[in-house]
């Protein structure tokens, strides 16, 4: 009773989340296009995650609402970062909606798509179907031409590494070759003195308030929410370069600082290494807490001594300084 209760609940909020972030477009005054914060930027891109687009004309639309504002940008960026779960299921429908909506827009002619669990679902769910069909779409959709699930990108020179689930699990399934591919990629992309940016949709275990920012369950296991297995693998790689920026989604969260009374954080510092967790594009679970709305995500922005994530609702074209964070290059 009180399960279909919570239901009910959560189906009227979600309801009125997208009836506001439907209107907001209309009604809300742009504050500004996208236009680089101040002289000297070497490289911009946005990032957004969890976009999860099947044939649903809101879905779609809010998507739409998004990449509109990015085409629009004053300055043009350089990448944008799909970071993940880009469709629902991952079915062949999910994936031409997904790049037919992509195609109507120029933004940047360096789009970079990211695997996610929702993205490993689709056909027979095997990893061969979601290779050969991730492979297809990234060609149609972006012009990227890649040979696997995990793959390295430039932005400007700036090196991004993208990793990607071989199974059909919620959390990776990271094989030891991409292990071993990892180690090697990250020891050439350090060397060349610039920030290292690594994509992967599911967060390390344990950060970003995981496991209990997954199903706000206090009894999960430590690894529910994050990568898996693999974590402490991938992580023991990351932690032996500075200037690593990780970038995640998966969770679900809206925009979170500490001083936000939620649970958690959107950016971490860990020292040598950053954790990026990009809020959630459709349908953030508005039981975190944070800024909660649909459409957000960041836009990244590279200088000779620093990177400055600026957080931005896409969707309604407004920036949300709020959660701002600068990133100084070591
Ligand atoms: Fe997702």
């Amino acid at each position: 009773m009180l399960s279909a209760l919570v239901t009910v609940i959560r189906s009227v909020m979600v309801a009125i989340m997208t009836v506001v972030t439907l209107i907001a477009p209309f009604t809300q005054q742009k504050e500004a296009k996208i236009s680089h914060k101040k002289e000297g930027c070497r490289a911009s891109f946005a990032a957004v995650s969890d976009t999860h687009l099947k044939n649903n004309f809101i879905r779609l639309g809010m998507f739409e609402f998004g990449l509109q504002d990015m085409a629009e940008a004053q300055d043009r960026l350089d990448a944008v970062i799909f970071n993940g779960d880009i469709t629902d299921s991952g079915d062949t429908e999910n994936w031409q909606a997904f790049s037919d909506t992509l195609k109507k827009y120029d933004i940047s002619g360096n789009n970079i798509m990211v695997l996610g669990n929702h993205d490993t679902w689709g056909g027979d769910r095997t990893p061969a179907y979601t290779k050969e069909t991730f492979i297809k779409f990234s060609k149609e959709a972006t012009g990227r031409e890649i040979d696997n699930v995990y793959f390295t990108a430039e932005i400007n020179g700036y090196p991004v590494i993208a990793l990607g689930s071989e199974g059909d699990s919620t959390d990776a399934t990271i094989s030891q070759e991409q292990i071993d591919w990892f180690a090697s990629e990250m020891e050439k992309a350090s060397g060349k003195g610039m920030p290292v940016f690594v994509l992967c949709h599911q967060p390390f275990n344990g950060t970003h308030n995981l496991p209990y920012n997954w199903e706000l369950d206090k009894d999960d296991p430590p690894d529910k929410g994050g990568i898996g297995d693999a974590s402490d693998a991938i992580l023991a790689i990351v932690e032996k370069y500075k200037n690593v920026i990780f970038i995640s989604g998966h969770i679900h969260a809206g925009l979170s600082t500490e001083d936000d009374g939620t649970s958690y954080s959107s950016v971490e510092n860990h020292g040598s290494w950053y954790s990026v967790n990009l809020p959630c594009y459709e349908y953030p679970d508005v039981r975190r807490g944070g800024n909660i709305t649909n459409g957000t995500g960041y836009v990244f922005e590279i200088y000779e001594n620093e990177v400055i994530l600026r957080a931005r609702n896409f969707a309604t074209g407004t920036w949300l300084e709020k959660y701002d964070v600068t990133i100084e290059i070591k």
